[in-house]
Parts: structure tokens; C-alpha cells; sequence
């Protein structure tokens, strides 16, 4: 007996546009509406189907059995105009040859190499800091976990004009919109307007420090990423412009998720003392004062389950995009050649039939020992597949390390009681930052626990529609 194939539901759309205006702007109370129909739903954007799926199986037939049958998404081709054909961005086997071509870069030994150099530049990034100061944590993140990417990856000490790639980054990150990998939005953006020249100019400013980088990295012996990619220049195949695109894509990628998953974490380090003095606990047993290195990592483990818990709530890589080269089937439902396949991790990381009460803080969900077992694609915050974040463990040893350094020292009071906005572009960033007042917390913490009977442990993160 065969079972039929099946179209599936669709969510009801109104106009020539269908979706297009939510998924450019209100995606999560979209996508959440959608997984509410079904595990696959099509969706519209002018007249090209969307299928978003919510199931974990069907997130692992998409993202490893079947992956041959799917290439990166189109919205995520538009970020092509900076990255080029970087690791993120390529496909087949030129893709292949590359990441194997890095993949030794991201090696656990390779990395734990790096822990000194993220210490020590949180450590001279805190310097700045004083007690009672106001600063958007976000921007201070951002700046910081682009020097170490910067150092550790290419060798290269940026900190004398971080700020100004930062500025440079931040306009491009902010002009970008899912509108642009529309065939239309393509057309527009050639044009000679205002916001395009601008674009051009932030560019250049990036382009022109990623050349410096790979100049440096010709002249200086090293053993890092980009070295990796130089050597493999001599034995043919790589050409500058591949170099520059592959040292691009690390740069923006390498720092912009690691210092947004820091950021959600004291935002809700801040929201719930209680998981705070649990961690600072943990960091006063594990290091009693000194600096962490790679070995404690492994020791962090409450460290781990927050950073876990907060990539849970707030995953900085939101959402994947793929598009199907050939027929398919998915859980039962038909999946036509050419269209677009969308996965959420906003959404399958709050999804009630797998998370218990999603929109509480919870680190525990994440003790080893205790938490229950989970279908594999209900919590992937690096994706999965063949298509995995080559950085993962790179993003871990930076988090878990950055974490402990700022948490030991300093305690991040948030400056409004009004809930920080998510703003899903291409990473999921807190909408005009993080505005805290940093407070020094040593002495007081080591002689007295914060009072945390009065404080509500069952608060509720924000979700769209949910306030
Ligand atoms: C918390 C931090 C991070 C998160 C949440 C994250 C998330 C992700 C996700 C979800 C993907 C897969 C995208 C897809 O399937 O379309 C990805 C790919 C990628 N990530 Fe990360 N990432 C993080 C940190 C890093 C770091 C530190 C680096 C480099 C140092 C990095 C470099 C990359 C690259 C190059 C790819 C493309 C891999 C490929 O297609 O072969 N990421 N990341």
C-alpha cells in the first residue's frame, strides 16, 4: 500500500504580497501562527511558495538525511554583496574544498589555543570600565568579540580601529533586509540612490582592513585560519578574491552571534538573580578569584547551561533558509523543486510540545545529568548537518571564557523595566542594544549573597503577541 503525498496546509494570506511584508518584519509572530497550523505550512511571499516546517524530524530530513537535495536559502544569498563566496554563502564542492581547507582551524587543540588571547583581551577591554558607568553592552561585545576574532583567526590587532569597522559592520548589518533577495529588491540595489552609495562606502572600509589582514598575513609566519588559506594559495586554487571573501565571511561570523549570545545572557542574568548567584557560585568554586583557561570549560558547567538556556530563548542564528534543487517529500507532504524551505530555532526552542513552560529561564533544562532526552532538532542553535557552524566550538570556548571573565567582576543592572526587542535581521540582535549600568561586584558578593527570596523566579521572557 502507498501512502499519498499530500499538499499542505497553507496559512491564509491577503493581496499580491501574501507574506512577504511579515517575513521582512514581524517573522516570529508568523512563524508561530504557522507551526500552530502544522509541521509543514506553505507560506507566500509575492508568488513564491514558503514551506516552514516545525517538526524535528522533518528539521532532520531538511538539514542531514536529504541535505543534498537542498542549497542555502535566498535571503541568505543576499548578504553575498559583502561576504561574496565565503564559507556561508558557497555551495557543492567548492564549498567542500574549503571547509575542509579550514576545518583545521576549528580543531579543539587549535582552539583551546585561543583561550589565552580571549581572557586577555576581555580582561583589557574591562579596564575601561568603571563602576556606576552606563554603556550599551551590546556595541562593547561586539567590538570585543571582533578583536579577538580578528587575532585569533588572522593574526591581526584591530583594536586601534575597531571602532571604526564596528560603525562600518553595524550600517551594513542594519541596512540589510530580506527584501533585497528579492528579484526586484536585486534590481534596486544597483542603482545609484543615496542608501547604495553608503552601502559602498561602509564596504570599502570593511574591505580595506580584510586586505590589510591578508597583506600582514603574507609577510608574517603564523599558524592560524588565514595562513591556512595563504598556504593553500601556493599550491594553486585560491585566489585573492576567494581569500578576501573566505576571511570576510570569518570576520562578520566569527564575532557578531558570539557577541549577541553574551548579550542575551546577562539580559537575563539581570532579569533573575537567582540563576546569577548560582553562577557566580560556580565561578568562585571553580576559580576562586584567578582567570578561567580552556581546561575550565569543561569545569563551567552551570556557566554552560546558561549560555545554553539563553541560545535557547534568544538563539542568535533565528532562523535557515534552504531551496529545494529537486522534488521532495517531506513528513508526508510534497515539496516542489524550487521552493523555499524555512526552519525557525525562535520557534522550535520555545515550542511548547517539546519545552515545558518555554518562556521561563531555566537553566537546569540543560544539567546533563537531569535534563530529559529530546529529539535531536528541537534545540540546534548551530544548525546541523553538512551545513553545521564550523565555529561551534570555537563560539563555546569564547562564551563560556567571556562570560566567567565579566561575570567575576561585574554585575549588569539593566537601566529600564521595559522588555529589550529582539530584531531579527541576520542575527538576532537586542533592538537598540542593551543600555546597563556596570557595577562592581567583587567585595560585596564575596561577603554577601544578593537577596533573592523577594525576587519571582517563574518571570516570563518576552514572545511577540505574549505582552
Ligand atoms: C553563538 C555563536 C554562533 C552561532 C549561534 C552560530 C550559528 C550558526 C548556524 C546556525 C550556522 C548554519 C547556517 C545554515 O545552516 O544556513 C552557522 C554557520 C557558520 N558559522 Fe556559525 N555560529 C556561531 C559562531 C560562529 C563562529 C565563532 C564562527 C567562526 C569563528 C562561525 C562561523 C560560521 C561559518 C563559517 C558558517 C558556515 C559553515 C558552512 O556552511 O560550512 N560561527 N553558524
Amino acid at each position: 500500500m502507498t501512502t499519498q503525498v499530500q499538499i499542505p496546509p497553507s496559512l491564509p494570506s491577503n493581496g499580491l504580497a501574501g507574506h512577504l511584508l511579515q517575513l521582512t518584519y514581524e517573522p516570529f509572530p508568523l512563524f508561530r501562527r504557522a507551526a500552530e497550523v502544522g509541521d509543514v505550512v506553505t507560506l507566500r511571499a509575492l508568488n513564491r511558495k514558503i514551506y516552514f516546517i516545525s517538526h524535528p524530524d522533518r528539521i532532520k530530513h531538511v538539514l542531514v538525511t536529504n541535505q543534498k537535495n537542498y542549497q542555502k536559502g535566498r535571503a541568505l544569498q543576499a548578504t553575498q554583496q559583502v561576504v561574496g563566496q565565503g564559507l556561508l554563502t558557497s555551495e557543492g564542492d567548492f564549498h567542500r574544498m574549503h571547509r575542509h581547507l579550514m576545518q583545521p582551524a576549528f580543531h579543539r587543540r587549535q582552539i583551546a589555543g585561543y583561550a589565552d588571547t580571549m581572557v586577555r583581551f576581555t580582561e583589557a577591554h574591562l579596564h575601561r570600565w568603571h563602576s556606576g558607568q552606563q554603556l550599551d553592552l551590546h556595541r562593547e561585545m561586539m567590538e570585543l568579540t571582533m578583536n579577538i576574532a580578528a587575532e585569533t583567526l588572522f593574526g591581526a590587532d584591530i583594536t586601534a580601529r575597531s571602532k571604526e569597522l564596528n560603525h562600518a559592520l553595524n550600517h551594513l548589518m542594519e541596512d540589510f533586509s530580506f527584501f533585497d533577495a528579492t528579484p526586484l529588491g536585486r534590481v534596486l540595489r544597483k542603482l545609484p540612490t543615496v542608501r547604495n552609495l553608503r552601502r559602498k562606502h561602509w564596504l570599502k572600509t570593511l574591505d580595506t582592513a580584510i586586505y590589510d589582514f591578508i597583506k600582514k598575513g603574507q609577510i608574517e609566519e603564523r599558524n592560524n585560519l588565514l595562513s591556512m588559506l595563504l598556504a593553500a594559495d601556493e599550491g594553486a586554487s585560491l585566489t585573492l578574491e576567494q581569500i578576501r571573501d573566505e576571511v570576510m565571511t570569518l570576520f562578520i561570523a566569527g564575532h557578531e552571534t558570539t557577541a549577541n549570545a553574551i548579550v542575551w545572557t546577562f539580559y537575563l542574568l539581570a532579569q533573575h538573580p537567582e540563576v546569577e548567584a548560582k553562577l557566580w557560585d560556580e565561578l568562585e568554586q571553580v576559580l576562586s578569584g584567578r582567570l578561567p583557561t580552556a581546561e575550565d570549560t569543561g569545569r563551567l558547567k552551570y556557566t554552560r547551561m546558561v549560555l545554553s538556556e539563553a541560545m535557547r530563548l534568544y538563539p542568535p542564528a533565528w532562523a535557515v533558509g534552504r531551496n529545494a534543487i529537486e522534488d521532495d517529500e517531506v513528513g508526508g507532504y510534497s515539496i516542489p523543486a524550487g521552493s523555499t524551505v524555512v526552519i525557525s530555532q525562535w520557534v522550535m526552542h520555545r515550542h511548547p510540545t517539546y519545552w515545558p513552560d518555554p518562556l521561563t529561564f531555566k537553566p537546569e533544562r540543560f544539567d546533563p545529568e537531569t535534563a530529559p532526552r529530546r529529539p535531536r532538532y528541537t534545540y540546534f542553535p548551530f544548525g546541523g548537518g553538512g551545513r553545521a557552524c564550523i565555529g561551534e566550538a570555537f563560539a563555546w570556548m569564547e562564551g563560556i571564557l567571556l562570560i566567567a571573565v565579566l561575570a567575576q567582576r561585574f554585575k549588569f543592572e539593566l537601566t529600564s523595566t521595559e522588555p529589550v526587542l529582539p530584531q531579527p535581521g541576520i542575527t538576532l540582535r537586542p533592538k537598540n542594544g542593551l543600555p546597563v549600568i556596570i557595577r562592581e561586584r567583587q567585595a560585596a558578593y564575596r561577603t554577601s549573597k544578593p537577596d533573592i527570596a523577594s525576587v519571582p523566579t517563574e518571570r516570563k521572557c518576552f514572545e511577540f503577541g505574549q505582552v
